[in-house]
């Protein structure tokens, strides 16, 4: 398996990485893709999988960058510690590799956060920082909160079908050394992918280069410097097929040819970006003006 550098850490990692929200598939398949070269897993304390991810990396954690996420309703400083011990505690481990803020959350002082973060790095119990679903923006502004350390890595939303990262997230990460890391890069369901590809670019481009169409729409997100994927899959063969979507590359012409007949896809632009984060911050301040037992949009998704 083809690896990329983790921001800029100088530490290889695999370019496909197993995601495990919504994942269901027991030890198995996650052991599957460590031995073919995805020992990076994915986890958040949301997804209820950690207990798992756990079991399938007990005696081999050497071996493994696991990350994890913290939800942003425990983005006050106490309660990152509280969120990170617990994670680590379900994990089985004692050190998480990538700490990941799982959203923004706009009523938190980022500052808070990303102290508390830093406190977590200097404790030993986790590597390096990471975010999810910011924008080149916030990104910006949570780095400029850390005096001792880097945010290594975004883990955002793209796919085919999902190009907004390309509107500037893409380019801010390359030029900064970020790691863009890839959620959804078969669409949440393979079958969103074929619906957008009414010509079946996947299957053409997949029959000229002999792969499957899941390996050429992976091999296509990590066709990107920055980009490292990361795909769910519960049945081993589907890990199999996808872990084979490294150690090759696709043309050009081929790369262009599936963005350009990829029909629909989407690219969010600057003002639905701005309207559903304002759409976000009204819920998250709805959420503390009710308590915290209300459990806000944002909590319930992956
Ligand atoms: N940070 C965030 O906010 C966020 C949000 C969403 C996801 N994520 C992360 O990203 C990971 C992946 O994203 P995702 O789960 O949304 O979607 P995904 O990987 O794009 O798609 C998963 C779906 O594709 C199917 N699949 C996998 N390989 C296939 C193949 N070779 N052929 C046909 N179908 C295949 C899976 O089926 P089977 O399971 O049946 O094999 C599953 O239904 C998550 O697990 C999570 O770790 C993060």
């Amino acid at each position: 398996m083809n690896s990329k550098q983790l921001g800029n850490t100088g530490i290889p990692l695999p370019e496909l990485a197993l995601g495990t929200w919504q994942y269901r598939g027991g030890v198995g398949p996650l052991r599957a893709g460590v031995e073919l070269g995805a020992c990076f897993i994915d986890t958040a304390e949301c997804y209820g999988t950690e207990p798992l991810v756990g079991e399938a990396i007990h005696g081999i954690r050497g071996g493994i960058f696991l990350a994890s996420k913290v939800s942003p309703r425990h983005f006050r400083y106490k309660d990152v510690i509280k969120a990170a011990e617990c994670s680590l505690k379900q994990l089985q481990t004692d050190y998480l590799d990538l700490y990941q803020l799982h959203w923004p959350n706009y009523t938190v002082p980022i500052a808070e956060t990303m102290s508390a973060m830093e406190s977590l790095v200097a404790m030993g119990k986790i590597r390096f920082i990471g975010v999810s679903n910011f924008t080149a923006a916030e990104l910006r502004r949570a780095q400029a909160q850390l005096s001792k350390v880097r945010i290594v890595s975004n883990q955002v939303r793209y796919s085919l079908v999902d190009r907004s990262p390309e509107q500037d997230l893409l380019l801010y990460c390359q030029a900064n050394q970020v790691s863009l890391l890839a959620f959804s890069p078969l669409a949440a369901g393979f079958d969103v992918l074929r619906r957008s590809d009414p010509r079946d670019s996947l299957g053409q481009v997949a029959a000229a280069v002999g792969k499957t169409r899941a390996q050429v729409a992976l091999n296509w997100c990590t066709s990107h410097p920055a980009v490292i994927a990361i795909f769910k899959a519960d049945k081993v063969e589907h890990v199999r097929e996808n872990c084979a979507a490294s150690g090759w590359s696709l043309t050009p012409e081929q790369f262009r040819f599936l963005a350009s007949n990829i029909a629909g896809y989407r690219s969010r632009s600057p003002l639905e970006r701005l309207a559903r984060r304002l759409a976000r911050r009204a819920l998250q301040h709805a959420g503390r003006n009710l308590g915290s037992a209300t459990r806000m949009d944002h909590e319930q998704r992956p």
